[in-house]
């Protein structure tokens, strides 16, 4: 059996790599890279830190507007998957190469699997919602990264092709874990374990021009050292702002890392600042209290158990959430146990339409 991946960003080279890896076992798998990410920090890193064989197919759709961006990969994928003919298209999470790599198998009447199927934030405004839902609509099979996931797709009356299975970024914690601990790279940067706090922003909310005096103000209450790799995205809206300096002055700015020296620098925070998904369910992982400057969260579970907590990009908020934060006793393993990949393998390799 062949199946295809289409991977395009950041997360979703890490999602792949454990699928990678157990979809080998069971078919002959077939990587394609949409070019969405492209910068060696952002994109090889990962293929070369978290062992994913390069790209069998790379298709250069770059950056753009979301219209701009989609119809380069829609363009690109479309010759891609008709010329491979795979038995599945398997696409990940929830970015603009999840929505391209969706529409094109479903198209071209390839069976689709959606790995983190299932997530909701019920906000519409976030590019990601629209995509996901989407992705979500037109897969045959949906793995799904927890109950919760499950009972949303059962809300808009998808029970078909529902797998709970798990999360794949545990299975990479688990694998990688004990790698990134040994990067040894909060020490490099003179940061106490447990003594800093982690940033990450990049969300399209957070990164316009008019936002970056919040960002700023939110990175001088932090009250205690910060590092921030920054995402190019946000360094620009800082630059066009004329607030770079101001930011240097209050955190460590750090190019984007690779995935050990960013999981070796989050699992010794003492608390991690991010608008990120995969960031703000890995602290939960890692047990690191999390504020998450978003309005919502597709990963309620961490904040229902007080892990997590929402907050807008605003000083004051931020300022009195960091003076008083807990570490709840309870860390249940919300998101599996580290054999998603496996279950997912075992699922394609049985799947007979
Ligand atoms: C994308 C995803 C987001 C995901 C994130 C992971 C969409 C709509 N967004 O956001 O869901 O959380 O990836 O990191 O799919 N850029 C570079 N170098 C690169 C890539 C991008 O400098 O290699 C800059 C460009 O100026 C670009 C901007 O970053 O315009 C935004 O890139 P884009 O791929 O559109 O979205 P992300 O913010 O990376
Ligand atoms: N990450 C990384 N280096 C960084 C920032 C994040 O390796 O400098 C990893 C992080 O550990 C997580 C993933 O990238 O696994 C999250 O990606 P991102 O925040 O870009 O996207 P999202 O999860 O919000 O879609």
């Amino acid at each position: 059996m062949k199946v295809v991946s289409v991977v395009g960003n950041r997360p979703q080279f890490i999602k792949a790599a454990p699928l990678a890896a157990a979809l080998a076992k069971v078919s002959d798998h077939v990587l394609v890279h949409t070019g969405q990410h492209y910068d060696a920090e952002l994109s090889r890193v990962f293929f070369d830190e978290l062992g994913l064989a390069p790209p069998d197919h790379r298709i250069e759709a770059g950056s753009g507007s979301h219209a701009v961006q989609t119809a380069a990969m829609l363009t690109g994928l479309e010759p891609v998957l008709a010329g491979e003919r795979p038995d599945l298209v398997l696409v990940y999470g929830d970015t603009n190469s999840t929505l391209a790599g969706a529409l094109v198998a479903a198209k071209l009447r390839l069976r689709l699997g959606h790995v983190e199927s299932g997530l909701r934030s019920f906000d519409r405004a976030m590019p990601e919602e629209v995509n996901r839902v989407v992705a979500d609509v037109v897969s045959d099979l949906r793995f799904c990264p927890s109950p919760t996931a499950v009972a949303n797709l059962a809300a808009e009356g998808m029970t078909d092709g529902v797998h709970l299975v798990g999360d794949v970024m545990v299975d990479v914690a688990r694998t990688f874990g004990p790698a990134a601990r040994r990067t040894g790279v909060a020490g490099r940067l003179g940061l106490t374990p447990g003594g800093y706090a982690l940033v990450t922003v990049h969300r399209q909310s957070n990164t316009s021009a008019q936002a970056m005096p919040a960002l700023v103000e939110v990175l001088e209450t932090i009250g205690r050292p910060a590092v921030f790799p920054i995402h190019p995205r946000t360094r620009a809206a800082l630059e066009t702002a004329g607030l770079l300096g101001r930011a240097e002055a209050a955190a460590t700015l750090t190019p984007p890392l690779g995935y050990l020296e960013f999981t070796g620098l989050l699992v010794s925070a003492g608390v991690c600042l991010t608008d990120s998904g995969g960031v703000q369910k890995e602290a939960y992982l890692h047990a690191v209290p999390c504020i998450t400057l978003r309005d919502t969260s597709e990963w309620v579970e961490t904040i229902e158990l007080g892990w997590n907590q929402l907050l807008p990009m605003d000083a004051t908020a931020v300022g009195a959430a960091l003076a008083d934060v807990t570490r709840p006793q309870q860390h249940p393993p919300l998101y599996g146990d580290g054999h998603a990949a496996e279950r997912i393998a075992d699922l394609v390799a049985a799947y007979a339409p």
